[in-house]
């Protein structure tokens, strides 16, 4: 079935790929998942496996050490981690579509030589720093500053919220260097761990994906080269822009997957467990929840693919992303909350993991641009 080129039909490269994630998240991610949401544990371990598996770097070219896949494979990667493990899949969202991305297609031969072997490789994560205390939705308002010394920039500033933040080796910060020309003075540089000045802050307690390690960021008086800025003089916040929208394809798979695994949760038990004489499947109450789910699922799925094929075939992705990233994130929180609802008293338990899918599902609600900032997207799409 075709419509406007969504070729539904899977290939077997599409399938196997499908199947080495769902194997890694029942064998590797499911076991001690409770415990690292738990105890906020950064599964370093599990990210060296995935790293190995080509996780890291899925759609990164070979050239570089990357898998060379498309986006699709992508995806279905992500639903599949993400069925189990948020955090997990998440650190495989920011590597790929942010991090490795924005290298790939914007930095300097260089740049792909020295940073991104080893960021698709999963030698190490990298992190994407764009959001401040005074610059979430509002990106443009960058306080970090990155003032032109001659042969390199000056980096000043606080960075919030960062993915991956006390992990990574390498750090894509997006940092304002001529105030007066608004987001076209916006620059990126690649900030490595450790460059003098350079402090991690605090890591975040966090409703959910708590396994995902999210700190602040400090620069005070940072040299950067300029052989480590990417693109041109004033590219910084375009980089960022055309970046998240990839990212939003990777977040929307997130919560597709949320969605999904919760929903697989909520029909098996559902035909376990008895009331009233029969299993609670038979109660037409659960049956409706499960059909609203199971609707909502697909469509979801089918919009996150629509953006996905959008990019693998060059067509412009930026509405389909946002698109793809608004609804399904509605889907997850939806979708999660009617899971522990199915579950009763055991879906409000860490035992039967849908109480972790519905904290999980919020986030996908507010990072790589809050709903409302999808609908600002997509109004402008629309509009222009
Ligand atoms: N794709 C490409 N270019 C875009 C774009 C997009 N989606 N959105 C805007 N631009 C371009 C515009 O074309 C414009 O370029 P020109 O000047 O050349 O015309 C430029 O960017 C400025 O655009 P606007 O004037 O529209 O800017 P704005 O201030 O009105 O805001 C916005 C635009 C869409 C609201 C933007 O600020 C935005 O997306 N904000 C959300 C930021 C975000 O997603 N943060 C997430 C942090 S990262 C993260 O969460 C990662 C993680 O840890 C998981």
């Amino acid at each position: 079935m075709t419509l406007e080129g969504l070729n539904l039909d899977l290939t077997e490269e599409h399938l196997a790929v499908q199947q080495a994630a769902r194997d890694f998240a029942q064998t590797e991610l499911l076991p001690g998942v409770i415990e690292r949401d738990d105890n906020e544990f950064f599964p370093e371990e599990l990210v060296r496996k995935m790293g190995e598996l080509g996780f890291l770097g899925m759609m990164v070219s070979p050239e570089y050490g990357g898998g060379g896949m498309d986006t699709v494979s992508y995806v279905l990667a992500m639903e599949e981690l993400s069925k189990v493990d948020a955090s997990a899949s998440v650190i495989v969202s920011v590597n790929n579509s942010l991090v490795c991305y924005g290298l790939e297609h914007y930095g300097s031969e260089e740049q792909k030589q020295k940073y991104l072997m080893p960021l698709a490789t999963g030698q190490m994560v990298g992190a994407f720093a764009l959001s401040e205390p005074e610059a979430g939705s509002d990106a443009t308002s960058q306080q970090t500053t990155a003032e032109d010394m001659g042969d390199y920039y000056l980096l000043n500033g606080t960075k919030n919220w960062i993915t991956n933040g006390g992990r990574a080796g390498v750090y894509l910060v997006i940092a304002q260097t001529h105030p007066k020309l608004g987001h076209k003075g916006i620059n990126c540089l690649i900030v490595e761990k450790g460059m003098a000045g350079f402090q991690i802050g605090k890591k975040e307690r966090k409703l959910g994906i708590r396994g995902s390690d999210t700190h602040s960021l400090m620069f005070t008086d940072v040299k950067i080269p300029k052989e480590n800025r990417i693109g041109a003089d004033g590219f910084g916040f375009k980089f960022a822009m055309s970046t998240l929208n990839g990212g939003r394809i990777g977040i929307a798979a997130q919560a597709l997957g949320i969605a999904s695994g919760a929903y697989e949760l909520a029909v098996k038990y559902s035909k376990e467990r008895k009331s009233f004489g029969k299993p609670i499947c038979e109660h037409q109450a659960i049956q409706f929840k499960l059909s609203d789910m199971a609707t909502s699922i697909e469509a979801a799925r089918l919009l996150c693919f629509k953006a996905a094929l959008d990019k693998d075939n060059h067509r412009d992705y930026v509405k389909s992303a946002a698109m793809a990233k608004l609804f399904c994130s509605q889907v997850a929180m939806d979708t999660t909350i009617e899971a522990v609802q199915v579950h009763g008293g055991y879906g409000f338990v860490k035992e039967f993991h849908v109480e972790r899918l519905m904290r999980d599902a919020k986030i996908t609600q507010i990072y790589e641009g809050t709903s409302e900032i999808q609908k600002m997207v997509i109004a402008r799409e629309i509009l222009k």
